[in-house]
């Protein structure tokens, strides 16, 4: 089980890691980021999907459907659509990443199966009716992003979906239990291991 320190560890590491991206490669200018930021941009592992696959336990399929809230470069749209066929949303903040993801699906031969919004995961709400029902949702985001979505749009999931969130889990005392917790590689120091919480609504 995560302690508070090491939550608070992982959160200093991913913020030091970000910064050092920000001087090093000019990434957060190209991702016209600005102050609807939430959550810095990293991709997960390859080993988060093989995670995510497993513990859907083959629920993810062709008729499904998987969101990636703060999709970024979309690694995760794009390893889950070519894995199982499932229609793949992503959406995100920066109009560079969000480009970056579509570029990429096509390039992978998934264009078909993903599609990527660019919205602010603050005002975003799901419509069921236009989109179709979530299968899974998964999420990559800092505690306090997290926090606020639980008390909003994570509410609004239908009963069934499962939601993944890599690296940081839902504030305990909002009363959201994993019922699975996967060791998967870390996305911010390579060869250290994270984790895949893994909830059912
Ligand atoms: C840690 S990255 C995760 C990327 C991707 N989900 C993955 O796991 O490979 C967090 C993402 O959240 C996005 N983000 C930050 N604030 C946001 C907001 N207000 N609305 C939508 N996306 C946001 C960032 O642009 C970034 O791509």
């Amino acid at each position: 089980m995560m302690t508070e320190n090491m939550v608070a560890k992982g959160i200093s590491k991913f913020q030091a890691l970000f910064r050092g991206k920000v001087t090093r490669e000019g990434e957060y200018k190209r991702a016209k980021m600005g102050a609807d930021i939430l959550c810095p941009f990293l991709s997960s592992p390859p080993s988060v999907i093989t995670a995510i696959l497993q513990h859907a336990n083959g629920k993810l399929g062709k008729y499904s459907i998987l969101y990636d809230l703060g999709c970024g470069d979309g690694q995760v749209l794009i390893g889950v659509a070519a894995a199982t066929g499932a229609k793949c949303i992503g959406v995100d903040i920066s109009d560079f990443l969000c480009a970056t993801a579509r570029r990429k699906s096509l390039e992978a031969s998934v264009g078909s199966l993903v599609e990527v919004w660019r919205c602010d995961l603050s005002t975003f709400s799901f419509n069921f009716d236009r989109d179709g029902t979530p299968t899974a949702v998964f999420a990559f985001l800092v505690p306090s992003c997290l926090q606020v979505l639980s008390k909003g749009l994570f509410k609004t999931l239908p009963k069934g979906t499962l939601l993944f969130l890599y690296k940081f889990p839902l504030p305990l005392q909002d009363g959201w239990t994993p019922f699975a917790e996967a060791t998967v590689d870390d996305a911010v120091k390579q060869g250290s291991l994270a984790t895949l919480f893994c909830y059912l609504v």
